[in-house]
């Protein structure tokens, strides 16, 4: 494609500004127009042309080639197919849409247009996540016997103001998808897909906040062996705790944690000396509450890389549709989802 490539950006909320900063920043991509539905949002500040709805963008000149959506989570899929159907790339924030027919029909309207889908999943780039990565991969662990995630955090009445969408069934679709499925992708990323799912919810300090349960107890089996778990919570006070992985297999066993799985804890496997990692980039702040890895520049330097040398998408749609599907079948029958009537 023709070099810089073109992007608009809808949703100028916290992470939509990080998307308009990455491409602003490339030499190889250039901002051309942002689109969001709040016009109080501070939007003159970027000097390209605004839009305060999703037609009027795609009619828009000048033309771009990708849309970058960073609008709340239940608007995901809606606005990738239009935007597909209109023949523009997209770039799609976690999670991909919030239920598995949604994001099919994502991946449908690609291959019908011919365009291509990126996922955000920046966990991944994180140097601890590529480590971990290759040593499975090269099968130094040997079999994978229990894998365990915890995911801690602090989501309290300074996170959900009742003001926006986080919270609302329709918008949010629930902790794993807004919180924690980063490490859903995660770990289907390093073990592949899960069967036996038993899962146990409780909501014990969100009723008046959010329309789903804030912690969750879930067992499984992976399809490739070995067991696993997920414990996770919002309820934590005052600040996040921790996300941490630990895996034990039969050569070695190893506990990745920090706030968002960006630290080694624990490496201690036969014949194996632990190499020294690069520093972790530090968390996405957002003021009061802190998210998951300021790695978004890796995510645009892989959408260039496949838009400009025909390179492979590191985060693909049938990994972001992987990740709804698993958080869908976690979901199933959660009697704290307080679905409206
Ligand atoms: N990858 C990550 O680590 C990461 C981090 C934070 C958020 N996210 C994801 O990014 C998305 C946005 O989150 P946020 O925290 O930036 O939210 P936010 O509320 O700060 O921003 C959302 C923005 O979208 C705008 N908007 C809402 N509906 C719109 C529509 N239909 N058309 C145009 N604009 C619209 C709002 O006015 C707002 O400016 C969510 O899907 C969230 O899960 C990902």
């Amino acid at each position: 494609m023709k070099v810089p490539i073109k992007f608009a950006v809808i949703g100028l909320g916290h992470i939509g500004k990080r998307h308009a900063e990455m491409i602003s920043r490339h030499a190889d991509s250039k901002l051309v127009s942002i689109c969001d539905i709040d016009k109080e949002n501070n939007l003159a500040a970027y000097n390209v042309p605004l839009f305060d709805n999703l037609e009027q963008l795609l009619l828009s000149s000048p033309e771009f080639d990708v849309l970058s959506i960073a609008t709340p989570n239940g608007s995901h899929a809606s606005i990738a197919i239009k935007a597909l159907s209109a023949g523009k790339h997209v770039i799609i924030e976690k999670p991909m849409a919030l239920n598995s027919q949604d994001a099919q029909d994502i991946i449908d309207q690609a291959d019908r247009n011919k365009k291509k889908v990126f996922c955000v999943m920046q966990n991944r780039y994180s140097p601890p996540s590529k480590w971990i990565k290759s040593i499975l991969d090269q099968g130094i662990l040997g079999d994978v016997y229990s894998v365990q995630i915890n995911c801690y955090w602090n989501r309290d009445e300074r996170y959900y103001t009742g003001k926006n969408w986080r919270g609302d069934l329709a918008q949010d679709g629930g902790t794993l998808f807004t919180q924690f499925s980063h490490f859903i992708d995660m770990m289907f990323w390093l073990f592949g897909d899960i069967t036996n799912i038993q899962s146990r919810f409780n909501d014990f300090n969100h009723k008046n906040l959010s329309d789903f349960e804030d912690s969750g107890i879930i067992q499984f089996d992976f399809l490739n062996g070995g067991m696993g778990s997920i414990n996770y919570s919002t309820s934590v006070w005052d600040t996040n705790m921790e996300s941490s992985i630990s895996i034990i297999g039969e050569n070695g066993s190893v506990k990745i944690g920090g706030q968002y799985m960006n630290e080694i804890e624990y490496c201690h496997i036969k014949n194996y000396e632990m190499p020294v990692l690069e520093k972790s980039s530090p968390a996405n702040d957002y003021g009061t509450y802190k998210g998951s890895a300021a790695n978004h520049h890796f995510v645009y330097q892989n959408v260039l890389d496949v838009l400009i040398n025909d390179m492979e998408i590191d985060t693909n749609a049938k990994d972001g549709f992987k990740v709804v599907e698993i958080i869908e079948r976690i979901y199933n029958g959660n009697p704290y989802l307080k679905i409206k009537k």
